[in-house]
């Protein structure tokens, strides 16, 4: 089943930097109406001002932070009332590199809230109204590392390894009713996750990395071809091919030899 190939109107979580910021972008000069969500209110607002004026789109600006369950429950409402968005993109997320016993446990519980909880929700949300109209669909960013257990990233690899799953089942419960799930898993992107993330990714060499923009339109090509699962980027498709054939110990205790704790 194909999704539109150009949606009418689009909400994306956690636009105001880097992938979501350039699914808006790629978004609004294909033709697509936006409602951006995240909690830098500067920055969305400057996005929307860029993409009226260059695009002539509609763009609806909407500040949360979907760790609140109360500003999750105004965007949860925005869904439920407006019929008219036909995509929903899930990208808001973020990790903490760092051993998990000692980092406070409010990090890895407000990993679980954006990652799996907020995601969760928006989901149920935002089918309830393309289940009965039966169209639109749901794009869900996850990440390679869902299928790698990651030590020192142990939390963020298991809240990515739920999107995984969950996406992948509910499409094959929901493609019935002409609604279309895609859970996208990018590697490195070049974007503002690592500095966030405390993540040292410097030895990575050049080839692994992407740039928002090539993960955003692989992901659309994929979204619009039905496809329910994407890995963007041929260095990542091979990796995690070849990952999904070792046994899970072994594999950990691989990574493990290449994670190491944050300094410091
Ligand atoms: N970059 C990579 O290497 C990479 C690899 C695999 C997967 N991913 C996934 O790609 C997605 C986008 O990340 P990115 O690489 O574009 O990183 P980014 O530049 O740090 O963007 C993250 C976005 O999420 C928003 N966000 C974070 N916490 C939020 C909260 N509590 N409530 C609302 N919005 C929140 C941020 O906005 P505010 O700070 O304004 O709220 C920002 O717009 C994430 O799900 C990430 O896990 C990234």
């Amino acid at each position: 089943m194909a999704a539109p190939a150009t949606p009418a109107l689009a909400m994306v979580t956690g636009a105001s930097s880097g992938i979501g910021k350039s699914f808006a972008e790629v978004l609004a000069s294909r033709g697509t109406d936006l409602v951006l969500v995240a909690r830098s209110r500067e920055r969305l607002e400057e996005l929307a001002t860029t993409l009226r004026e260059r695009h002539g789109r509609s763009v609806d600006v909407l500040v949360a932070d979907l760790e609140k369950p109360e500003e999750l429950a105004l965007v949860e409402q925005r869904l439920h009332e407006d019929a008219r968005i036909d995509l929903l993109i899930n990208n808001a997320g973020y990790g903490f590199a760092g051993s998990f016993a000692e980092l406070p446990l409010e990090r890895s519980l407000g990993q679980i809230g954006c990652n799996i909880t907020a995601l969760t929700r928006l989901t149920h949300a935002a089918l309830s109204t393309m289940k009965p109209s039966r169209r639109g669909g749901i794009m869900n960013i996850a990440s390679t590392a869902a299928f790698l257990p990651t030590p020192y990233f142990s939390v963020y690899a298991a809240t990515k390894s739920y999107v995984v799953t969950f996406s992948l089942a509910l499409s094959e419960e929901i493609k019935a009713h002409g609604v279309t799930i895609t859970v996208v898993c990018p590697g490195f992107t070049r974007t503002e996750f690592q500095s966030r993330a405390d993540y040292d990714a410097s030895a990575m060499p050049g080839f692994v990395w992407q740039s928002a923009e090539d993960v955003v339109k692989e992901s659309l090509a994929a979204y619009g071809a039905g496809q329910t699962l994407c890995v963007p980027g041929l260095p990542n498709r091979v990796t995690t091919a070849l990952t999904g054939l070792l046994p899970k110990s072994l594999l950990v205790s691989l990574i493990g030899r290449f994670t190491q704790p944050p300094k410091g």
